[in-house]
């Protein structure tokens, strides 16, 4: 017998559609799941659009007003695909209604408001979880299960970057629709809450808390013209950022990202050194994880690239799509958060990153931009 959980979706933009395929495929490859995504409705504020959206991905009816959306009785839960500056609001009311929860990052514009929405949805006690997808690429799952595993031994270093260079252009504009992130009063910040968050996310659950940071970050484009007012305005945003930082068992953590790194798209990786081993992901060829073991033999120790593709259950996921050798994409990761919420919902386990594990990110990056300001280190919360 399945049940199903009726979904609202707010926002049709690039996440809405990565959210809404997850929910698609999940039945189709995790059959054993007990709970099946209906998509009930799609909201955004334009009619017309929206109806586009939802006629095209499947999407029952349409609203455009998500407070509206709240009310309905037919929702069982909402997923939260708009700009960083309507989450909370969102996510309180969709608490106090008794709505799950599915929130894109980052969770907040920043900690105070990420405080506020834990604290509403631990009220209403309604399942939540933030869609830091990185989590759930087979080959970042199977790191961390090497690092549970002791594989590494103690952690010396984590390293990590997320480099593109789409906004070098002194010609593009800033807010509306597509370049809302480039806008403080839409985004919160610039690459810090966009890239570097993900960065973090990763990081605090292979590698642990943070305590303190000490960053710096640049806005190298000043002023842009703002779609809504036509008009040149200052850029509130960081374009890019770097910041070092103590994890709490020791280790040393070093991170990068920006917009102006000519020729990188989406260069995410990270490499983590320990004592026994080290361990290297690249999101361009996401489906490898590189391992090198000094305790291997000596004649045969080397960098050695793990195919992250074995469905005979050791490498995570797999099973549940092609024959060893075949990988996956992107995409995959969000049907693996959705089967994983929905399976959350079967154990009453929750689903991390729940709100208050965001939260944690949210903090590292509040004391980054803190840093960034001050010049000083700060603590972490
Ligand atoms: N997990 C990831 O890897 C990842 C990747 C991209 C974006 N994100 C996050 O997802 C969120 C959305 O980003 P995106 O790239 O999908 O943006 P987008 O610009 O592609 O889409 C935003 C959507 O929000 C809608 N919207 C704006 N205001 C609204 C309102 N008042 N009511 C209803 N709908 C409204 C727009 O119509 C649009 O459909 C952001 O928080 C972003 O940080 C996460």
């Amino acid at each position: 017998m399945t049940k199903p959980l009726n979904l609202g979706m707010i926002g049709y933009g690039f996440m809405g559609r990565a959210h809404t395929n997850g929910y698609k495929r999940v039945a189709d490859f995790f059959p054993e799941l007990e709970y099946r995504p209906v998509l009930k409705a799609a909201c955004a504020r334009n009619q017309e659009k929206v109806q586009a959206f939802a006629d095209q991905w499947g999407y029952e009816s349409t609203e455009t007003d998500w407070r509206e959306l709240l009310k309905r009785d037919d929702i069982d839960a909402v997923d939260i695909c708009v700009p960083n500056n309507l989450h909370k609001e969102i996510a309180i009311a969709a608490a106090e209604a008794g709505k799950m929860i599915l929130c894109e990052k980052p969770i907040a514009m920043d900690t105070a408001e990420g405080e506020e929405m834990c604290q509403a949805v631990e009220k209403a006690g309604v399942a939540n979880t933030v869609w830091y997808n990185y989590r759930r690429v087979p080959a970042v799952t199977l790191a961390k299960n090497l690092i549970d595993e002791g594989k590494l031994g103690r952690i010396f270093h984590y390293r990590a970057n997320f480099l593109q260079d789409w906004t070098i252009s002194e010609d593009l504009p800033q807010g509306g629709a597509a370049l809302w992130r480039l806008d403080a009063a839409a985004a919160g910040s610039g690459v810090t809450g966009d890239l570097l968050a993900h960065c973090i996310d990763t990081a605090i659950w292979l590698n642990g808390k943070v305590d303190n940071v000490t960053a710096m970050t640049e806005t190298f484009i000043k002023e842009r013209v703002h779609t809504e007012t036509g008009e040149k305005q200052q850029v509130g945003i960081d374009d890019a950022c770097a910041f070092l930082c103590r994890f709490s068992n020791g280790s040393l953590g070093l991170f990068e990202s920006t917009r102006y790194a000519r020729g990188h798209k989406a260069l995410y990786t990270f490499e983590i050194n320990g004592e026994h081993a080290s361990i290297k992901w690249d999101l361009h060829d996401l489906h490898r994880l590189e391992y090198f073991d000094h305790r291997d033999e000596g004649k045969l120790r080397g960098w050695r690239s793990i195919h992250v593709t074995d469905n005979g259950g050791e490498h995570p996921y797999m099973d549940k799509w092609w024959v060893p050798g075949l990988q996956i994409g992107y995409e995959h990761s969000f049907v693996h958060h959705v089967a994983d919420f929905l399976k959350s919902l079967e154990t009453g386990t929750p689903c991390g990153p729940t709100f208050r594990d965001a939260l944690e990110t949210q903090k590292i990056c509040d004391a980054v931009l803190g840093s960034a300001k001050s010049g000083s280190w700060e603590q972490v919360g």
